[in-house]
C-alpha cells in the first residue's frame, strides 16, 4: 500500500511511499482509509520518531476486515477512530476500542475532525467539572480543539469567552454564542470559573489570573513552547483552585472512546456541533496541509482526503 512517511524532520517533510500493508492484531479492524486530519500533535509526534516513520492519528474509512476477536464494527461499516500514528495511508489497522460507526448524515470529512480535536475538547471540559452557568475561557479558540471546546462548553450551559489572535481567526465563534476577545495585546479581563488553555506562555498566565476561587485550569497544550508561570499568590488568592493536565493518548486508556465519539457524532448529526474542516486538501499534497497549519490561517481543522 501507499503511505505518507517522514523524509526530513526539520523542516518536517513527508513523501508518499510504498510500505508493507498493516497486519492487524486480533483486536484491530483493517480499515480502507477515506480521510485523515492534521493535528499540531501529529507534527510534535512525527519529529520524535525516526525518519521514514508513518504519521497520523485521525482516521475515517470503511472496515475491510473486522477484528478477528469479534469485537467492533462489521465489514463494510463506515467508521471513525483514533489510529496508532499511521493513519496517513491507504490502509490502517485500528483497535476496535478506538473506533465507532458513523451515522448517516455525517460526512467523512467532518467525522475525521473528531477523534483528536473532539475528544481532547470533550475530556478537557469534563475534567473541569460542572459547566452549567459557569464562565469558561477557551484560549486558542480559533484552532482545531478550541473551536470544538467553545461549542461543547456552550452546549453544556457555560458562558464562554473565546480568546483568538485576530478578528479573522475569531470568525464564526460569536455566531455560536461565545464572547470573542481578539488579540494578545488586549487580553480578557472578566473573571472566569474555568480556563481551558493550550496556548501556554503569557496567555496561560493571564487566563490563570482571571480564575475565581474554586476555579479550574485545564491545560492540554503549550503551543508557544514557553514556560508556564503562576503568579506569586497563585493558590491563596484563589482558594480551592485546581490545575489539570490532559494528555489525550493517556486519557483514552481510561475512557470509552467509541461511546465518546458516538456522542460527538450525535451532536454533529443534530446540528449542535459544527465540525466541518477549515481546509480540505488531497493527501497527495501533504506539504500544503503542514504549511497551512503552521501559517495559522485555517480556522478549525485541516483534513486530507484520500
Ligand atoms: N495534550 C494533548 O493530548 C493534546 C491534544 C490535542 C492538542 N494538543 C495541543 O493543543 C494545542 C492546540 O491544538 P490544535 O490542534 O487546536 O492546534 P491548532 O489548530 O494549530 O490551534 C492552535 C491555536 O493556538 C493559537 N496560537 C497562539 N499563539 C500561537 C503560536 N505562537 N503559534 C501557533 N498557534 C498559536 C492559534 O490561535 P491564533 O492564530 O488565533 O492566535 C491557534 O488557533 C497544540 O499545542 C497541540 O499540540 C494537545
Amino acid at each position: 500500500m501507499k503511505a505518507l512517511v517522514t523524509t526530513e524532520l526539520d523542516p518536517l517533510t513527508l513523501e508518499l511511499r510504498s510500505v508493507p500493508d498493516p497486519r492487524p492484531r486480533p483486536d484491530e479492524a483493517l480499515i480502507e482509509v477515506h480521510a485523515t486530519a492534521l493535528n499540531r500533535a501529529d507534527l510534535l509526534l512525527a519529529v520524535r520518531r525516526p525518519v521514514g516513520s508513518p504519521i497520523g492519528l485521525d482516521v475515517v474509512g470503511t472496515v475491510l476486515r473486522p477484528a478477528s476477536d469479534g469485537s467492533g464494527p462489521p465489514a463494510g461499516a463506515r467508521v471513525v477512530g483514533l489510529a496508532d500514528n499511521d493513519a496517513w495511508a491507504e490502509l490502517a489497522a485500528v483497535r476496535t476500542d478506538r473506533l465507532t460507526g458513523i451515522p448517516d448524515g455525517v460526512c467523512d470529512t467532518t467525522a475525521v475532525t473528531l477523534p483528536v480535536a473532539g475528544l481532547t475538547a470533550l475530556y478537557a471540559l469534563q475534567r473541569a467539572g460542572w459547566l452549567l452557568g459557569r464562565r469558561t475561557l477557551v484560549t486558542g479558540a480559533s484552532g482545531g480543539v478550541g473551536r470544538i471546546a467553545v461549542q461543547l462548553a456552550l452546549a453544556a450551559g457555560s458562558e464562554v469567552t473565546a480568546w483568538v489572535g485576530s478578528p479573522a481567526r475569531g470568525a464564526g465563534l460569536a455566531d455560536f454564542g461565545a464572547q470573542v476577545v481578539t488579540g494578545y495585546d488586549e487580553p480578557p479581563t472578566a473573571p472566569v470559573d474555568i480556563l481551558v488553555d493550550s496556548v501556554g506562555g503569557e496567555v496561560f498566565s493571564t487566563g490563570y489570573q482571571l480564575l475565581r476561587r474554586g476555579g479550574v485550569a485545564t491545560v492540554f497544550g503549550n503551543t508557544v513552547r514557553s514556560e508556564l508561570r503562576l503568579p506569586a499568590d497563585w493558590g491563596h488568592a484563589r482558594p480551592g483552585v485546581r490545575i489539570e493536565y490532559l494528555f489525550l493518548l493517556d486519557e483514552v486508556t481510561r475512557r470509552d472512546v467509541p461511546a465518546d465519539l458516538t456522542l460527538l457524532l450525535g451532536l454533529v448529526a443534530a446540528g449542535k456541533l459544527a465540525a466541518e474542516p477549515g481546509l480540505l486538501t488531497p493527501w497527495s499534497d501533504p506539504q500544503h496541509a503542514v504549511d497551512a497549519l503552521r501559517s495559522r490561517e485555517i480556522n478549525g481543522k485541516i483534513v486530507l482526503s484520500m
